[in-house]
């Protein structure tokens, strides 16, 4: 089986390699194509992975290409982690938005937008290349704002493009371990969109245990949601929020700590990963003791403005090892082997939340076969999660649009209807502000 890797020269790459070398199954990947518009990081992240598959005579044989036609021929699956702009456009919405007081997180409010609307035309002219050269191939999308990119591929892939989240899968994991559940046998009622969602039950043998964590404070603020959120919060909501939620319902203290910060999320990455390829130049450099290293310290460093402005302390070990490669191999597995199995992912709606229309990208625990992912029946949303949720996919149908038409009256209107950007003028100002130093919004006119 042959597996295409889009932002092949990407610094997480080798997670999900490493995740390859460990399934020794029949129907595995034996063919991994590394696409990348970058040859230097190509040839940085092939000798990591190079180092992985030492001694391993079974190692899926890596090849890497700059030619993307030629990388989506002949892909069993393609994954699409893709960076439009790289860390220094991150990092440039995080300012922009900053500057205008609100936040510019890449995934969340005007931060998302912009980078939305730099992804959206790049992600639809990959997704009508797969459709032409590999339409059997499943795509499984990474690349953030995921909900959005996956929606704005599935017009054209239509259940083919499946995204994926680690956020919820950590989230359920955390839980079931506070409760003294395995997680692999609890079920997690999780829904919302991507980085937008709430657990509001987890069932072991059928029994909720959820309402046993809400009354119980010590219990609450022993895991990572309970000290960034609070156990009152919590126990007010009935329900445990994905931690990117901590943007929407603390939003004033997390601006301010990102505007305290000495760098961003996306400075610190882009200077932190340019020394990781910088150094990959050495011909003598260790490239697998040099990415372990960056890795950790990346983990460690995650959210941790939102971790200051709670006061919630360190990351926990168990926090630190991400998973989303793990979900990646589980849903590639479930659905090339008939392996059902259920995970939380960005699929189409159908007629799961009837609030939302039936081509709506949501986030939802899935039913995985060779057909692909179904999406399970869930409760309906409490109004409040139904208000954001309706208001945020709004937001994205905006930005969808926008980079439809190429309108700059569509792109301002999606940064004013988004619930964190608080003024019409101050979109205005965010889309001046965008397109002056992001080559790749110039298509708005
Ligand atoms: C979480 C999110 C991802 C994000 C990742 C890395 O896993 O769910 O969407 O890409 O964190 O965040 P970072 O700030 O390290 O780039
Ligand atoms: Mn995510």
């Amino acid at each position: 089986m042959r597996l295409t890797i889009l932002g092949g020269g990407g610094f997480r790459v080798p997670l999900v390699y490493g995740a390859l070398l460990g399934d020794r199954a029949e129907g595995r990947v034996t063919r991994v194509v590394l696409h990348d518009l970058d040859a230097g990081r190509l040839s940085a992240v092939a000798r990591v992975l190079a180092e992985q598959a030492a001694g391993d005579p079974d190692a899926p044989e890596v090849t890497v290409t700059t030619d993307l036609d030629e990388a989506l021929r002949g892909a069993d699956f393609v994954f699409s982690a893709i960076r439009v702009g790289g860390l220094e456009g991150r990092a440039a919405d995080e300012r922009v938005a900053l500057a205008q007081g609100v936040l510019g997180q890449e995934t969340v409010g005007a931060g998302g937008i912009a980078y939305g609307l730099r992804t959206v035309p790049v992600a639809v002219d990959i997704a009508r290349r797969v459709a032409r050269l590999a339409p059997d191939a499943w795509v499984i999308n990474f690349t953030n704002p995921a909900g959005l990119v996956t929606e704005a591929m599935s017009r054209h892939l239509g259940d083919r493009v499946i995204g994926i989240c680690d956020s919820p899968v950590g989230l359920g994991r955390r839980i079931a371990r506070v409760l003294g559940a395995h997680p692999g046998e609890a079920w997690i009622d999780y829904v919302g969109l991507n980085h937008l969602g709430w657990v509001r039950g987890l069932r072991v043998a059928g029994r909720d245990e959820l309402p046993r964590l809400l009354a119980d404070p010590d219990l609450l603020g022993s895991f990572e949601e309970g000290r960034l959120f609070g156990p009152q919060w919590l126990q007010s909501l009935g329900a445990v929020p994905n931690e990117y939620l901590h943007y929407y319902y603390f939003n004033r203290e997390t601006v301010r700590a990102y505007q305290r910060a000495e760098k961003t999320r996306g400075a610190f990455l882009r200077d932190q990963q340019a020394g990781f390829y910088e150094e990959m130049r050495r011909p003598d450099a260790a490239a697998l003791t040099a990415w372990d290293r960056t890795r950790a310290e990346r983990e460690a460093t995650y959210m941790a403005e939102n971790r200051d402005a709670a006061g919630a302390g360190e990351r926990e070990d168990d926090d630190l090892s991400g998973g989303y490669e793990k979900v990646a191999l589980a849903l590639m597995r479930a659905i090339a082997r008939d392996e059902r199995t259920t995970l939380i992912l960005n699929v189409r709606n159908r007629g799961t939340l009837s609030v939302l229309d039936a081509e709506a990208v949501i986030e939802v625990p899935c039913l995985v076969d060779a057909n692909g992912a179904h999406p399970v029946t869930v409760d309906p949303l409490p109004g409040h999660a139904t208000g954001l949720v309706c208001a945020v996919k709004a937001v994205e149908r905006e930005v969808l649009s926008a980079a439809e038409s190429g309108s700059r009256t569509t792109a301002v209107k999606a940064f004013a209807l988004h619930p964190l950007v608080d003024s019409v003028n101050v979109a205005h100002a965010l889309l001046d502000g965008y397109t002056a130093v992001h080559p790749g919004l110039a298509y708005l006119t």
